[in-house]
């Protein structure tokens, strides 16, 4: 199950994604977890408004300095010119591969009919795609897309979108296994993803609360996927692709990494955090990075509150690693997180960040 895929002309080196995260998968953050066993990483996404390409955010999300590639920078609007127009920007500034966004549900993006809103309107959706491809062809680069199951329970139109996106030369689709409806809510279901797989001749990515090693071979089966993209079990946990990557290619866990290698990958990650967004944004923007990556740990919740009130790079990066070496001092392998409060704590930041 665990195996390259071809994309165009690129084979990827696996079949395990981080899946784009606005103000999560940043450079740094795209880096750490292909270092760590990530197949392919698509960039936050990029809007088509041109009068925003010059913000320091959207610079900043379409910088690809040192990355691996193939470079993926998602893109979303809801004209189909300016989002032709919005690819062929990202290809100039090192996209590879172009992914069309109708799979947001963050009202910012929906007010606007763009992200999953773009579901209830078939037509322009196709619209969109068409002119995204029209633009990516010539250049050889090749178009995904990523949607949810429909825009309703009543409303689950992904396969016949996901039929029409083929036969206009998407290259691979990704489907979150939720409504537009349905935010983050409930449970993500995977049978309207095995029947779009089984109907299409390209690639098709499963994506929806897979958190472990079990359940990215149980989604894989059921689906007939040939790809999972993992989303928020990846923040605070990279190494989550190295150990789905072991599962798949042994049948066995592999042993949670050392305290060592996480105080080392989470202190790399921040410098090149910091390096990317200054240390004024870069010290707030990465308190999200440790509150994850310490949560449920042991002292976590106590760290978590202290660095809330730091502000200089360097009292944050020390609070880390005094953590980190009072914790290896008792334990030579990362003990297993005790998430039950933890996790809730996790999912209203995600709701609050997506309904803002
Ligand atoms: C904080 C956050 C930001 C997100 N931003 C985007 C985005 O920019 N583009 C997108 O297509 N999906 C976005 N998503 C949706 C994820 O890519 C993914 O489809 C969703 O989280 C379900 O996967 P998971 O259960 O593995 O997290 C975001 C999700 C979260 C939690």
């Amino acid at each position: 199950m665990l195996k390259p895929l071809r994309l165009g002309a690129f084979t990827l080196p696996n079949n395990l994604f981080v899946a784009p995260m606005a103000g999560v998968t940043d450079r740094p953050f795209r880096m750490l977890c292909r270092a760590l066993g990530a197949g392919h990483a698509v960039s936050e996404m990029v809007t088509s408004k041109r009068e925003l390409w010059h913000t320091l955010k959207t610079s900043r999300r379409a910088d690809h300095a040192g990355e691996p590639g193939p470079i993926a920078v998602q893109i979303a609007g809801v004209d189909p010119a300016e989002m032709a127009e919005a690819a062929l920007y990202n290809i100039d500034r090192g996209a590879q591969i172009i992914d069309i966004n109708m799979g947001c549900p963050a009202k910012k993006v929906c007010k606007v009919w763009a992200g999953s809103a773009l579901m209830q309107n078939e037509r322009l959706a196709l619209a969109i795609v068409d002119a995204v491809v029209a633009a990516c062809a010539p250049r050889n680069v090749p178009v995904t897309l990523k949607m949810r199951t429909g825009w309703c329970a009543a409303v689950k139109n992904a396969p016949l979108l996901a039929r029409a996106a083929q036969e206009a030369g998407i290259a691979m689709l990704t489907v979150h296994g939720r409504t537009r409806e349905q935010g983050y809510g409930g449970a993500a279901e995977h049978d309207t993803v095995a029947a779009i797989k089984a109907e299409l001749r390209i690639p098709v990515v499963a994506n929806g609360d897979i958190t472990s090693p079990e359940r990215a071979a149980e989604v894989l089966r059921a689906t007939g996927c040939d790809a999972v993209m993992i989303g928020r079990a990846a923040q605070g946990r990279p190494w989550i692709f190295g150990d789905i990557a072991h599962f798949l290619a042994h049948g066995t866990h592999r042993l949670p990494p050392t305290v060592a290698e996480v105080r080392g990958w989470l202190l790399e990650h921040l410098d090149d955090h910091l390096a990317l967004y200054g240390e004024f944004t870069g010290v707030r923007s990465a308190r999200k990075h440790i509150g994850w990556a310490v949560r449920g740990l042991p002292g976590g919740e106590a760290l978590r509150q202290r660095i809330n009130v730091l502000d200089e790079a360097r009292a944050q990066l020390e609070a880390l690693a005094t953590f980190f070496d009072a914790l290896a001092a008792t334990h030579e392998r990362l003990p297993l997180p005790v998430m039950a409060a933890a996790n809730d704590q996790a999912h209203d930041h995600d709701t609050e960040a997506l309904a803002a």
